[in-house]
């Protein structure tokens, strides 16, 4: 199946290829959309806080992780209806919406306004749209007709643009523009043309293919690249994974591989490793997957590449979303739907 790609781009109905080879023009056009807009008022900020959810939301934690060591305020992700008590004047909050339409995200956003928030909105429409108008909040409009989790590079790369403008970051120009380099060489190695034995990124989802992915990361580099390639198994493969962080998980999760042996056996374990992760983390690394390797199918390791964090972040981002969208076609799904979060919603919607 993985060979056949004329197969795969036709059954994938909403384009999750296409917007995927497409990801280096949307990174580099994200960072215009993030300059072209206004800014909120005032410069004493003291924290900034991205609420959104899902798709919308994972953009937040790369700027957590990307800005933690860059930005001299802290970066909180909301994903609730209510923010933080914290939030106020001095917080310049991301409200962050691709439908526009997801009601924890209004709510936040309401609160915000009523708290004297300075608000920027992302969005394609929707009731977020009409409601940051009718304000006069900033927004930034990006470009409707793909899956939120496709849109990471327009719900992300504009808050960059933005914090860089209040002289908040620097330096982030030159990192967008080896960013959309760096992702235009990885997608000749993952696009669906390139076959299995010469395709990481099919050759990970074969790996978690009738198998469940166990996706380990690093606080502060690589912890948000494996929560999304959580995400994307799930949204794009309909299947379940999970993730989890080093160092935290060798004071628990590790302990967690002893029974029952035989369903262990259907686990994979992949370690996602970048070249600046804390050398007492890399020791952890090889000790880990020592003890791992003997209780599940298989432990993997992937290094990010890249010269600068944003390159690099998404340079194990990319294959992800490459091997999840692969998984689904080992499975026999369309990557694009996810029926279970539209009826979710619709059934919300009417109470
Ligand atoms: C769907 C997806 C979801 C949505 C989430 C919030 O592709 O990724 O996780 O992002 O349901 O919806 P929006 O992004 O419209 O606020």
């Amino acid at each position: 199946m993985l060979n056949d790609w004329q197969a795969m781009y036709a059954g994938d109905s909403m384009g999750m290829l296409e917007a995927l080879w497409n990801l280096p023009d949307q990174c580099a056009r994200a960072w215009e959309l993030g300059l072209a807009t206004p800014l909120p008022p005032g410069r004493d900020v003291r924290q900034v806080v991205v609420t959104g959810l899902g798709g919308s939301a994972i953009g937040g934690d790369l700027l957590r992780v990307y800005g933690s060591g860059r930005l001299s305020v802290p970066v909180v992700v909301n994903r609730d209806y209510v923010l933080p008590q914290f939030v106020g004047p001095q917080t310049l909050v991301f409200a962050v919406s691709y439908s526009g339409n997801t009601e924890e995200t209004l709510s936040a956003y309401r609160e915000a306004r009523e708290r004297g928030a300075r608000l920027v909105v992302l969005t394609t429409g929707g009731r977020l749209k009409e409601m940051a108008l009718a304000d006069g909040v900033p927004v930034i409009t990006v470009p409707a007709g793909i899956a939120p989790r496709a849109a990471t590079g327009y719900l992300f790369i504009p808050t960059l643009a933005v914090l860089s403008r209040m002289g908040m970051l620097s330096g982030v120009e030159a990192g967008v523009e080896e960013l959309s380099r760096h992702l235009q060489s990885l997608r000749e190695k993952y696009k669906p043309e390139v076959p299995l034995d010469e395709n990481p990124a099919k050759q990970m989802a074969a790996n978690f293919h009738n198998r469940i992915p166990v996706i380990w990361g690093a606080s502060g580099t690589t912890e948000v690249v494996a929560q999304r390639w959580k995400g994307q198994v799930n949204e794009n493969a309909k299947a379940p994974a999970y993730w989890n962080v080093f160092p935290e998980l060798n004071h628990n999760e590790l302990v967690g591989f002893q029974y029952p042996p035989e369903l262990l056996q259907r686990l994979y374990i992949v370690i996602l490793r970048d070249p600046r992760d804390h050398p007492r983390v890399v020791l952890r690394y090889a000790v880990t997957r020592e003890i791992m390797e003997k209780a599940v199918a298989g432990v993997t390791e992937v290094t990010a590449t890249g010269r600068d964090g944003l390159a690099r972040l998404y340079s194990l981002i990319y294959l992800g979303d490459y091997a999840s969208i692969y998984l689904a076609f080992l499975y026999g799904v369309d990557p694009g739907p996810v029926k279970v979060i539209d009826r979710l919603k619709a059934s919300l919607a009417g109470k």
